[in-house]
């Protein structure tokens, strides 16, 4: 199930250390091949040569081996693995990624991390309920690092709780799913449109809208976390949670925002196009400042591009195509309307009557509507969640 998987399995200073050994023999049965980073002090927990007999790989916990004058290169370490797992981490090395801190190998590994990192906390209950522990961790899960929840159970202390790490065969679950997830987008090209579009006016003045790029920016991030290689033509946004390894072109108006994304659709398999793009734009831009003079102004404006209309022209067969439909009444007809002018395989309706989705939320709430004209409606979620949803209706049409 693991195989030709390459894991580091990260191990920190906590009772739960034993478990690693349980964790470590568990993904070497299921096919992986596992190299284990010590920091110095789960040295006190569990042995070096426990860990290194059962990867069948030397452990490392020191930038470099005295002995034998070898140094132990983080980078390389970091670029070998396919996943960095951290199990146990204590809420020690969790400050530290969380902020920066390099005062060990694994420290320095996580941050040349190529791969997806995970990791399993392990602390005492008032430990893991700290603020200032749920801070780092969301800190760590805002960087686009995996949290695989701590357990409830005894705890070392003997207090009983939430803290544990979790059970060495649920993390190997984890990891299974992590890869049977990754992999479905493999060598798959995606193009996603992201944020506003701003139309100049004048030298210091536009037309925008309230669009923040966080839904799409979820959308480029879980392609990516499928396995697809993946190009984001964003607006202006200033949201910077974007997975460092999505190639990012920055655009401003919709004019821009057409030419990028006509250049782009035509190399990728799968387009997302969930940019709200502006609809008209001033028929002159002047230089300078328009000044306060006469009681009223008028503005000459005229259309724009219709991006994903130019897209659904030229849509190639094997390509998926999707856009959005932003409604504020009569949803469900305007979106089949989109659907089936722009020539899409589906397209995502966002209501303007549903409290705390589209513009400016964290959450959305929509509604699938494919080319079939089946539809699924969703509950409000996290834009993370939708967009999985979206992102798992783009897998079904690719198998
Ligand atoms: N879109 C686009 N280019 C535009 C306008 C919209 O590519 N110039 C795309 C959006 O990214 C979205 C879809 O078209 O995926 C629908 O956008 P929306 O604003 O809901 O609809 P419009 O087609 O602009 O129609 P209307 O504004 O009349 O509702």
């Amino acid at each position: 199930m693991l195989k030709n998987k390459k894991i580091v399995l990260g191990v920190c200073a906590s009772i739960a250390a034993y478990k690693s050994a349980i964790l470590l023999r568990l993904l070497v049965k299921s096919g992986a091949e596992v190299k284990v980073i010590m920091t110095p002090g789960a040295l006190d927990f569990i042995t070096p040569l426990t860990l290194s007999t059962l990867s069948k790989n030397p452990v490392f916990s020191e930038y470099s081996d005295t002995k034998s004058g070898h140094w132990n290169n983080h980078v390389e370490l970091a670029a070998w693995a396919d996943l960095i797992l951290i199990a146990p981490a204590t809420a020690n090395t969790i400050a530290k990624m969380a902020n920066g801190i390099c005062d060990n190998l694994l420290l320095a590994t996580y941050l040349s991390a190529k791969s997806k990192v995970a990791f399993a906390p392990a602390m005492d209950l008032d430990m893991y309920q700290h603020p200032s522990v749920i801070a780092n961790m969301n800190k760590l899960t805002q960087f686009g690092n995996v949290l695989i929840p701590a357990e409830s159970g005894e705890l070392a202390s003997g207090l009983i709780g939430e803290g544990r790490m979790a059970e060495p065969e649920n993390i190997v679950s984890f990891v299974i799913d992590y890869f049977r997830k990754t992999n479905s987008l493999n060598g798959k090209k995606a193009m996603v449109s992201a944020g506003p579009t701003y139309e100049k006016i004048d030298a210091v003045r536009f037309i925008g809208n309230y669009s923040t790029g966080k839904m799409g920016i979820s959308i480029a991030n879980e392609l990516k976390n499928n396995g697809a290689e993946v190009t984001l033509i964003l607006g202006p946004s200033n949201q910077n949670n974007i997975d460092s390894s999505i190639n990012v072109i920055r655009v401003e108006s919709a004019k821009e925002m057409y030419k990028a994304c006509v250049i782009e659709a035509a190399k990728s398999e799968i387009i997302v196009m969930s940019a709200a793009v502006a609809d008209y734009t001033p028929s002159r831009v002047s230089d300078e400042k328009i000044k306060k003079t006469a009681n009223d102004l008028n503005l000459s404006l005229e259309k724009t591009p219709d991006i994903l209309n130019k897209l659904g022209e030229v849509k190639k067969t094997k390509q998926i195509l999707v856009g959005f439909a932003l409604e504020t009444n009569n949803e469900y007809d305007n979106a089949v309307d989109k659907l089936n002018k722009k020539n899409l395989d589906f397209i995502v309706l966002n209501s303007l009557n549903d409290k705390d989705a589209g513009f400016q939320f964290d959450t959305n709430k929509i509604t699938i509507i494919d080319k079939k004209l089946k539809s699924q409606v969703f509950e409000l979620k996290s834009k993370k969640e939708v967009a999985k949803d979206i992102v798992n209706k783009i897998i079904s049409l690719t198998v």
